[in-house]
């Protein structure tokens, strides 16, 4: 498998693919990779089997000032093992100066939706996203980019940046990937002390709880938000950001939950900031 660590290598490597009459597919990751990352590189791979580029970059400009940058898991090497078994055919894996270059000054905004969910929490967080995404995708030109349903509200940023910049890419979604327990898997899991670990169920507890009253027919938002809230009473020590159902286009809140509502929730267990989310249906 090779790495690829400038742009002009991953736009020759994909147009060679492309000439030789293949799909090309692009799983963008911040690296420490897990379950759910294979789960995309999978995917992907079944798409566009020997045509899969699998980019680890840590991207200064999504994290705020007094976020993890600094400390988020590197551990290229054991990720360039579980992508090249999961079927990855090269990795991209650039500096900081090759995806910003000196003077950098061009960011995306994706007005309005940026500033939701995550967002609110987080400003600025959205703009780095859509500007990093958009850099991969003008140098990979993908066929297809794979995302996971975890990173629910990126995803309605990007689909919405995709659409109105009219590339050619296609967003693939993939299910969101739990341990046995539930908690869904994030490379920020590996901050959670044993104790810490134990609390941030809560988070798969409220989604399956909004999941099962909606099974039952329950469709009003503020009797689904509540007793989310009341999951989360429940362990006091998880501070809760948000508890959301809104649509997974606008990511504007709903007062009636429908198949296709995003339900999503936001939590701080200790200092790790945690995220989780259903589609309801
Ligand atoms: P990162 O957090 O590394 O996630 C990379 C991809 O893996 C995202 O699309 C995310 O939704 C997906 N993913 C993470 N945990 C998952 C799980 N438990 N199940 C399924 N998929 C999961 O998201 C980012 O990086 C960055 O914002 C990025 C898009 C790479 C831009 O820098």
């Amino acid at each position: 498998m090779q790495i690829l660590q400038t742009v002009d290598e991953l736009r020759a490597w994909s147009r060679a693919q492309r000439c030789a009459g293949g799909q090309v597919g692009l799983v963008p990751t911040m690296g420490a990779l897990h379950a759910g990352h294979a789960s995309l590189i999978r995917a992907a791979a079944q798409a566009c089997p020997g045509r899969v580029a699998v980019s680890i970059f840590v991207n200064p400009t999504q994290f705020g000032p007094n976020e993890d940058f600094a400390r988020y898991p590197r551990t290229f090497v054991a990720d360039c093992a579980l992508a090249e078994q999961e079927g990855a055919t090269v990795i991209f894996a650039p500096s900081v100066e090759e995806m910003y270059p000196a003077g950098a000054a061009t960011f995306v905004d994706v007005e309005g939706l940026s500033d939701r969910l995550d967002g609110q929490s987080r400003p600025g967080h959205f703009r780095g996203v859509a500007t990093v995404v958009v850099k991969l995708l003008i140098a990979a030109e993908p066929d297809a980019a794979f995302f996971g349903q975890k990173d629910a509200a990126q995803v309605a940023v990007l689909r919405r940046m995709v659409e109105d910049f009219r590339l050619s890419t296609r967003i693939v979604v993939c299910p969101i990937v739990r341990e046995p327990d539930g908690l869904a898997l994030s490379s920020r899991n590996t901050y959670l002390s044993g104790e810490e670990r134990r609390q941030a169920l809560a988070l798969s507890r409220a989604v399956r709880c909004v999941e099962g009253l909606f099974a039952k027919g329950e469709r009003n938002s503020d009797v689904l938000i509540a007793a989310a809230h009341s999951v989360f009473a429940e362990v006091p020590q998880v501070r809760v950001d948000y508890v959301e159902l809104v649509s997974w286009e606008s990511l504007l809140p709903v007062t009636t939950a429908k198949p296709g509502t995003l339900f999503a929730v936001a939590a701080w267990v200790g200092t790790t900031r945690l995220i989780d989310n259903t589609i309801l249906r």
